[in-house]
C-alpha cells in the first residue's frame, strides 16, 4: 500500500483511508476530502472492468493531481480483463489497484464478482497474479470475513493465504460477513455482526501482510486502537457524513502540525473548485456540492445551510454567491 507518515513509533507506515463508495467517492468528493486531509489514502468508487473495456475510459479514470495518494478500485473477475484495467489504472497515475471482493449487490453477483469471489479464492489469486505481473504499483484486495452463514475463521484465513501467495500484499477487511441472499447492500453494511477480532487474527497469522480494518469506525479512539495493531484503518460512511472529522486526521494520526482553518475556508476553496470545474468542464456546482453537505453537521444553522446548497433553483448562481446566501440570515433566502 501507499507509504505514509505515521506517529506510531517503531512500526512501518500506517494507512488511514476513505473507503470506496459507489456514487459517493467520485473525483469531486475526493477533491473535497483532500482539502481536509493531505495524508488519507482516497479510493475511487468501484469501476467495473466492463465499464473500462467497453466504456469511456477518461470519464471513469480522470482525476485531479491533488488527489494523490489515490487508489483505483476495480470490480471484475476475468484475469486478463483485470490485468488490462490495472495497467490502465497505472497509466492514468493511480497509486494502488484494489480488487473488490466485498460488494454483495445482486447486480454484482450476476456479474460473478464482488463478495461472491470469496468462494473462489483460486480465481481471485489468478486475477491478482495477472495484475501484479502487469503493474508496478501495489495490488490489494478488499473483502469481507465470510459469505452467507460461513462463520468460521478458517474460511477467511484460507482466502487470504491463497490470494497472498499470488502476490497480493495488502488486504482491507470489512469485518462482517456478506449475506448474498435476502439482504440489500445497505442492510449488508449493517446487519451481519462486526467481528474485529477476526481481522486481528489475520494480522497475527500473516504478520508480513498489510492488513487493514474496515467497518463501523467512527471515532479517534477506534482508529488509534486498531492502528496500534494493524497496518491500516478504512473509514466509509462516517467520513462521508461527517467530513470535518478528516480535518483532524493529519495532526492526530500523521504527526503534522495543526493547521488553523475553518469550515468556511474549506467551503470557499470548494467554491473556487466548483467555479473552475464549471468553466473547464461545464460541471454544475450541484454535482460537487452534494458531497460536502455534511460539512456543518452539528452546528447551528446547518439545516438551512444544507438546504441552500441543495437548492437546484439556484443553479444559475455562481458558487461563491450560493455560499453567501447559505450563510446569510434566514430572511435573505430566495423565495
Ligand atoms: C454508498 C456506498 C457505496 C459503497 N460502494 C462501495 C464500492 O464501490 N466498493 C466497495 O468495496 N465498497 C463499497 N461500499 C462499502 C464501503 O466501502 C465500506 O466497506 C462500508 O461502508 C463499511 O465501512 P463503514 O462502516 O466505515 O461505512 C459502499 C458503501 C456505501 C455506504
Amino acid at each position: 500500500m501507499t507509504r505514509q507518515a505515521t506517529i506510531v513509533p517503531g512500526l512501518p507506515a500506517k494507512v488511514l483511508s476513505v473507503a470506496p463508495m459507489l456514487d459517493w467517492t467520485d473525483r469531486h468528493c475526493r477533491h473535497f476530502h483532500r482539502l481536509l486531509s493531505r495524508h488519507a489514502l482516497l479510493y475511487t468508487e468501484m469501476v467495473t472492468t466492463g465499464a473500462l473495456i467497453h466504456g469511456d475510459v477518461e470519464r471513469h479514470l480522470r482525476f485531479g493531481v491533488e488527489e494523490h495518494p489515490v487508489a483505483l478500485q476495480l470490480g471484475g473477475s476475468e484475469p486478463a480483463d483485470l490485468a488490462h484495467c490495472a495497467r490502465l489504472g497505472e497509466q492514468w497515475g493511480y497509486d494502488e489497484i484494489n480488487l473488490n471482493c466485498g460488494c454483495p449487490s445482486e447486480r454484482v453477483q450476476r456479474g460473478a464478482f464482488g463478495a461472491c469471489l470469496m468462494a473462489e479464492p483460486a480465481l481471485v489469486a489468478d486475477g491478482v497474479k495477472a495484475m501484479v505481473d502487469r503493474v508496478g504499483i501495489p495490488v490489494t484486495v478488499k473483502h469481507r470475513i465470510g459469505i452467507d452463514r460461513q462463520e468460521s475463521y478458517d474460511f477467511v484465513r484460507d482466502f487470504v493465504g491463497t490470494v497472498s501467495e499470488a502476490g497480493c500484499g495488502g488486504f482491507v477487511v470489512h469485518a462482517r460477513n456478506a449475506w448474498l441472499k435476502g439482504l440489500s447492500p445497505k442492510q449488508n453494511r449493517e446487519i451481519p455482526p462486526l467481528r474485529y477480532e477476526l481481522v486481528h487474527r489475520l494480522k497475527h497469522d500473516f504478520p508480513h501482510l498489510r492488513i487493514s480494518l474496515n467497518g463501523g469506525i467512527v471515532s479517534d479512539a477506534q482508529v488509534h486502537e486498531h492502528l496500534r495493531l494493524l497496518d491500516g484503518v478504512m473509514v466509509g460512511r462516517e467520513a462521508y457524513h461527517n467530513p470535518w472529522w478528516l480535518a483532524d486526521w493529519d495532526a492526530t494520526f500523521f504527526g503534522e502540525a495543526v493547521i488553523e482553518r475553518t469550515r468556511e475556508d474549506v467551503e470557499a476553496s470548494m467554491c473556487d473548485y466548483m467555479a473552475r470545474e464549471a468553466a473547464e468542464h461545464g460541471t454544475p456546482w450541484s454535482n460537487i456540492a452534494r458531497h460536502m453537505l455534511g460539512l456543518r453537521n452539528g452546528l447551528p444553522g446547518a439545516r438551512r445551510w444544507r438546504q441552500v446548497w441543495s437548492d437546484h433553483r439556484l443553479k444559475a448562481l455562481a458558487p461563491h454567491a450560493v455560499m453567501a446566501l447559505a450563510h446569510a440570515p434566514a430572511d435573505h433566502a430566495v423565495a
